[in-house]
């Protein structure tokens, strides 16, 4: 398989039934190395089992279609917004293969720019293809008047839902009053849901936490501040802006939310598992769940919690396709950012294709030091040469990206 564009990695098919992208799509600046995407349905998705139809879904009491405003998602698992991690690039596999129902940009801020929508940056967040839709794009800011004017932008830049960013608890998020610090200010929540629903005509969501800390559990507030002034759905991360992601996720508070509303209600935090799912459902009545971190870590997480909970096979991934969607990440990365950016930015995803392999470590180690498209292919066909050959060293780990994470990413260096 050959994808265009000078700099991309060649790969043989190993085995599985990788189809040829049909049709390809210029994205990004123009310039001499474009980065290009595939349109419509390709790759990967033609070589996993076929995932359950809305129509079979229907009935299904935990994983089922779901409805925000005018927008109706195939199911209600959805990946959840992640700065520096959900790009279009990783969207469109998490899509692919995961087959969530909703996917999510990384967040944007609204700032007061000249051609605040032709910048480079916001290029770049923005960039979406048909074949990962329906989009989430998500809104960080605070004064009315920019968040209305952001939410205006991200909906020309094709967001099909525009979700408010309630829940950063960077510091810098909190020094500026925007994310996690709006839970303080349930008024300013409602008058900036309502400046958004004025600039769109897309599903405007809320992203938000129980609260500011444990000391200010506002939850109830915002949820009513949000929905008052206009907002189709509430994702709630049911933890407060202080707790560690490792902590549990608080379940009472959330079902007090649920009642309280009439608009869907997503529960975020820790929904990676089929227990953690049916508990949401079960002890809170939420409507979808999000996903954040462990989607990272598994691209295939997405279609397994699916086939768990609606009765049909989990699906391990045979080394080819691990092999093959690991080159095509890498493709679209560097057509998103550049070969020498591209390739540091592939590096905290690489080893999700590899967990739980043996010497992953290892492997981990060395991707690290990578500079170039060729160091890459060599260093894929040494590791995955060893394990077809069967003389891989090394233990078979399961390796964590977040293991020490406690904050919901950080707010961009230039944002
Ligand atoms: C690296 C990183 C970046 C994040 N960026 C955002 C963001 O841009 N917007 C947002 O609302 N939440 C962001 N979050 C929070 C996640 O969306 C999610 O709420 C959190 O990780 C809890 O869900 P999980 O347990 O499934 O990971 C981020 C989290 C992480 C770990």
């Amino acid at each position: 398989m050959r994808f265009e564009g000078a700099q991309h990695v060649v790969v043989e098919n190993h085995g599985a039934n990788l189809a040829e992208p049909n049709e390809v799509r210029k994205i990004g600046r123009p310039g001499p190395e474009r980065a290009w995407f595939p349109r419509g349905r390709c790759f990967l998705a033609s070589c996993l089992p076929m995932p359950p139809t809305a129509q079979s879904l229907a009935a299904n009491r935990y994983i089922h279609p779901l409805t925000i405003g005018g927008l109706t998602l195939e199911n209600n698992l959805c990946l959840a917004p992640m700065a520096g991690f959900t790009n279009v690039a990783f969207r469109l596999i998490a899509k692919e293969v995961g087959g969530c129902g909703l996917v999510a940009s990384e967040m944007v801020a609204a700032l007061a720019l000249p051609n605040r929508g032709a910048e480079g940056r916001f290029k770049t967040l923005t960039e979406n293809v048909p074949a990962e839709k329906p989009l989430a794009m998500q809104v960080y800011g605070r004064d009315p008047e920019m968040c209305a004017q952001t939410a205006r932008l991200l909906d020309l830049a094709g967001a099909d839902l525009i979700d408010l960013n309630c829940g950063c608890p960077v510091r810098k998020a909190k020094n500026s009053g925007c994310g996690v610090a709006l839970m303080r200010e349930p008024e300013q929540v409602g008058r900036i849901v309502a400046a958004m629903c004025q600039a769109t005509a897309k599903p405007v969501t809320v992203k938000m936490r129980l609260g500011y800390d444990a000391e200010n559990r506002t939850v109830m507030e915002v949820a009513a501040a949000a929905v008052e002034n206009g907002a189709s759905a509430l994702f709630v991360h049911a933890r407060t802006g202080e707790s560690k992601h490792g902590t549990d996720v608080e379940l009472a508070p959330l079902a007090e939310v649920k009642r309280s509303v009439r608009v869907p209600v997503i529960a975020n935090g820790s929904m990676d598992t089929a227990e953690a799912i049916r508990r949401a459902k079960d002890e809170a009545g939420v409507d979808g769940y999000q996903i954040g971190r462990s989607a990272c870590g598994d691209p295939w997480l997405f279609r397994n919690l699916i086939a768990e909970l609606t009765g049909g096979q989990p699906y391990a991934p045979p080394l080819a396709e691990r092999r093959a969607l690991l080159v095509r990440h890498f493709n679209l990365i560097v057509s998103l950012f550049g070969e020498a950016r591209g390739t540091r930015v592939m590096r905290k995803y690489t080893f999700f294709y590899c967990n739980g392999l043996p010497g992953v470590r290892r492997f981990r180690d060395r991707f690290m030091r990578i500079a170039s498209a060729g160091e890459f292919t060599g260093l894929v066909e040494d590791f995955f040469g060893q394990l077809e050959r069967g003389v891989a060293e090394g233990e078979a780990e399961h390796l964590t990206l977040f293991e020490r994470s406690t904050g919901d990413g950080a707010v961009a260096d230039d944002e």
